[in-house]
């Protein structure tokens, strides 16, 4: 059976519909398209392949908008072509990727040639971020196609760092383009490291980087935001502080994510797996994950992202501080969430809500995160009865590790399709499928 004919027609499945509720019904797209949404559908023209959904249910394609997939430069860890084959298996159709890959993406050349990689590669659908370094505004403001500018205030070394306010409101008072922080107080982080400098238990990482670390620098990017009116995104929001400040003042322009392993992982996960658990903002307490929680419930936190950012787990046994931050994500979020909706801490629909719809809107994706005719044909079907545990020999992330392995999960991808193409069903990968070029309206 052809992995993607012009037109597939997905039979009897629960499917989400825009306002929230489900429909047992047939779905039909053409070409990269939603054509119809309906009870039933009648038989279709001959060349339309048929998916039977019986017990299924039917969403919008993921959007992870927080990647680090490594290509150019850093191909031992992940590449554009793993790293979307995971992206496949988790759901995920389409994501935005960040600017510290070799050579870093901070000019229009760079963006051009994750471009071109990607079109090459990708199996999803892809969009890039540019990356300030403090001397490329034009690039900032000219650069084309980019989901925003990415400015790490602290936890980065080398021309992608900005601790300095001056240098920092310049990008601010410039352009109206969306601009992500990884909020960390970089002087804060330095002074801290000298002070436990020694220590080699991976669990001193949280308290290095500490929860008012992060709130210095979201205060700091709230008020250059509040200054210019300027469109800010705060990237993987990880403490109470920061949650409860937004919950105090958070302007229309202004949006905030969490990942997963912030909502579900807190400081207990170093006993268990030492560094594997290190990523930078650090895991919390047990507290700061209940205060996110509520805070993604209430609407003060947007989105959820997955800041998947693998490392080799050579890289990873090198002993702390000596390892390298950050863990894969793309392939278990999906399925993490919807467990916890099965469970009954949230609900498929706001599932559906923060890893797709709300993406779409905050970054101005135009057609995607929602199943309705005349919208983009990227689907998910899940199996929401089913529980499966994380598994490392079935991940297709290079790095081959994940911080969840051996957790339960169900909601998991059965069919995966981008723009109207089968790119992942019952386990196995078309790998001839490819993504497109996300657009962002600005
Ligand atoms: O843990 C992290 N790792 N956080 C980041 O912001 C960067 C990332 C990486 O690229 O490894």
């Amino acid at each position: 059976m052809t992995a993607s004919p012009s037109s597939l027609l997905i039979r009897r499945a629960r499917i989400l519909l825009p306002d929230g509720t489900f429909l047992l019904g047939d779905v039909q797209t053409r070409d990269h398209t939603i054509l119809q949404v309906a009870p039933e559908i009648a038989d279709p023209a001959p060349d339309v392949r048929e998916i039977d959904a019986t017990g299924l249910t039917l969403l919008p394609g993921m959007i992870d908008p927080q990647v680090h997939f490594r290509e150019p430069g850093l191909e031992h860890k992940e590449d554009l072509f793993t790293a979307s084959c995971a992206c496949a298996r988790g759901g995920i159709t389409s994501f935005l990727e960040m600017p510290n890959t070799r050579p870093l993406t901070t000019n229009q050349a760079a963006l051009d040639d994750k471009l071109r990689r990607a079109a090459a590669k990708s199996l999803v659908n892809y969009g890039f971020f540019i990356g300030a370094t403090g001397d490329n505004l034009t690039e900032l403001l000219q650069a084309r196609p980019v989901c925003g500018i990415k400015i790490f205030m602290g936890s980065m070394h080398g021309p992608l760092l900005i601790d300095r306010e001056p240098v920092l409101e310049e990008i601010f008072a410039h352009g109206n383009r969306l601009i992500a922080v990884h909020a960390e107080d970089q002087d804060r982080i330095l002074q801290r490291r000298q002070q436990f400098a020694g220590i080699t238990d991976p669990a001193i990482h949280s308290q290095i980087q500490d929860n008012q670390a992060a709130l210095q620098a979201t205060q700091l990017a709230l008020k250059l935001s509040k200054k210019y009116q300027r469109r800010l995104h705060i990237l993987h929001m990880s403490t109470a502080e920061e949650a409860d400040l937004l919950r105090q003042d958070k302007p229309a322009w202004v949006t905030a994510e969490v990942t997963p392993q912030h909502l579900l992982l807190n400081t207990s996960a170093y006993e268990t797996i030492g560094t594997l658990a290190q990523m930078n903002p650090p895991l919390r307490s047990p507290h700061d994950n209940e205060v996110l929680w509520q805070a993604l419930l209430d609407g003060v936190i947007d989105f959820i992202a997955t800041d998947h950012a693998p490392h080799t787990l050579e890289e990873k046994a090198q002993g702390y501080p000596n390892t390298p931050s950050g863990m894969p994500g793309v392939e278990t979020s999906m399925a993490l969430m919807l467990t916890q909706a099965m469970q009954g801490r949230c609900t498929v629909p706001q599932v559906a809500h923060w890893m797709s719809t709300a993406v779409a809107e905050a970054y101005g994706i135009p057609n995607k995160g929602r199943i309705a005719p005349g919208y983009d044909a990227d689907l998910v079907l899940v199996d929401l009865n089913t529980y499966r545990p994380v598994r490392r020999e079935e991940l297709q992330t290079k790095c081959g590790w994940s911080p969840f392995e051996g957790w339960d999960l169900t909601g998991w991808a059965v069919v995966t399709i981008v723009g109207g193409q089968v790119v992942y069903e019952y386990g196995k990968l078309h790998t001839d499928v490819r993504g497109r070029a996300l657009m962002f309206k600005e």
